[in-house]
């Protein structure tokens, strides 16, 4: 994405540096903006060496706006994907919502046809003032997206709210607002399962494998992007992604509970976890001791959570499985398909030393048609990306 991050008069103006770097290592094209007031809390080379890209003055004599400035301000509003106002202040949410244009950022923010976000940052008094938060109701009116402050000690001493957001959860949010929408799935209820389920053995002892939960996540977080609204029902330790709502799971009975409570409310279902297939047959509610000889575990079945939900789904619900194989996975996973009924699978050849942990990985996907072209090797987040554009694509051609 090509971010113009507008950074305005904040004592918070620091925590931008760290936001443009953030999003340039996430492969973004960042050029910054700085108001005159801006330029006081942070310099332009900081954020020309993190980003690469020139930094911006607020005035046709600073920075890059010089040449010809009346061009310079529409060829910038033109170049973004999406504007960010990192921390932005109470005058400039109350110049944009009322269409002023007096310096090289809000001259911008008015000509520019991109996504618009706003993370404001300012004193707990002036936050609550009726008139900054009409200026945001009114720029929320506009399509604008909105990064609430969170609560703090400001650095005006008070205790409050208004402090800057987390500058992953404004990366995250940035994500969210500047990836374009698509038809088939906006608005649309996905129920995805992630990570390994956990199957006590006693109060000290597990019985779990070594998925991490992260495919399921960037997998949560690639259908948000696109406009789904998606549960997570998410086993393992790994941080619940922002903007999707997650229950967190240990044992594969409480998944299966957990997605039984939003099954019938969904429009589909990604099972991505690495469900246990067996549990110990009690779990010893004291620690067990270690005895002389051969010890035996008695071990039976966990419920099948795929076949449980595919078995009970109303017309058009759909169900997309994932197969972990490490030989014949073509073969295995047509049989996995047929049996459980699923609409489509996504074959990861673990063999091949991708997948669970692993940094990049393939999948295949396959459907009643038979296997399609192969997504990847990518790294996860961009492989989710990669098979939410062919689902997407998928549903639109059955529609159509
Ligand atoms: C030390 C200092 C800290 C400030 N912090 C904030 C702030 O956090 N939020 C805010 O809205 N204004 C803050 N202000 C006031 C703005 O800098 C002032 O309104 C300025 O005109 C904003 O200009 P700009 O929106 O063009 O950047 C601060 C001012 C000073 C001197």
């Amino acid at each position: 994405m090509q971010i113009i991050l507008g950074i305005t008069g904040g004592v918070a103006a620091y925590k931008s540096a760290e936001l443009a770097r953030l999003l340039a290592n996430q492969g973004h094209r960042v050029r910054c903006i700085l108001t005159e007031a801006g330029a006081r809390f942070i310099t332009p080379l900081t954020l020309t060496s993190l980003t690469g890209e020139p930094c911006y003055g607020a005035n046709p004599d600073q920075g890059e706006w010089r040449a010809n400035p009346s061009i310079e301000h529409i060829e910038l509003a033109r170049w973004a994907d999406l504007v960010a106002v990192v921390p932005a202040t109470a005058n400039i949410l109350g110049k944009a919502a009322n269409g002023l244009a007096s310096d090289l950022l809000s001259t911008v923010l008015l000509a520019t046809r991109a996504p618009v976000l706003w993370a404001p940052a300012m004193n707990t008094g002036m936050w609550e003032h009726p008139a900054v938060q009409a200026n945001l109701q009114r720029l929320r009116g506009f399509g604008h997206a909105v990064v609430e402050p969170g609560e703090g000690v400001l650095a005006c001493g008070e205790e409050g709210s208004g402090k800057l957001a987390e500058v992953a959860a404004i990366a995250e949010a940035i994500q969210v607002h500047g990836t374009p929408k698509l038809g088939s799935l906006l608005g649309r209820k996905v129920l995805i399962t992630a990570g390994p389920t956990r199957e006590d053995l006693d109060p000290v002892r597990t019985l779990t494998n070594r998925s991490t939960g992260s495919m399921g996540i960037e997998l949560a977080r690639a259908f948000r992007d696109v406009g789904a609204k998606v549960h997570l029902v998410l086993g393992g330790d790994l941080p619940e992604p922002w903007g999707v709502e997650t229950v967190r799971v240990r044992s594969a009975q409480q998944m299966l509970e957990a997605c039984e409570a939003r099954w019938m409310d969904s429009d589909g279902l990604v099972a991505v976890a690495a469900v246990a297939d067996q549990r110990p047959e009690s779990a010893a509610t004291q620690k067990v001791k270690k005895t002389d000889g051969i010890e035996t575990l008695a071990l039976v079945r966990t419920p099948d959570i795929l076949a449980a939900l595919g078995a009970d789904r109303r017309p058009g619900q759909w169900v997309i499985g994932f197969a972990a194989e490490s030989e014949n996975h073509l073969e295995h996973a047509g049989e996995k398909l047929k049996k459980k009924g699923l609409n489509a699978i996504l074959v990861n050849d673990v063999q091949t030393g991708r997948g669970f942990g692993a940094q990049a990985n393939t999948l295949t996907p396959l459907t009643a048609q038979g296997p399609q072209p192969s997504l990847g090797p990518l790294p996860k987040d961009l492989l989710a990306r990669a098979v939410v554009q062919w689902w997407a694509g998928h549903l639109q051609s059955e529609r159509s």
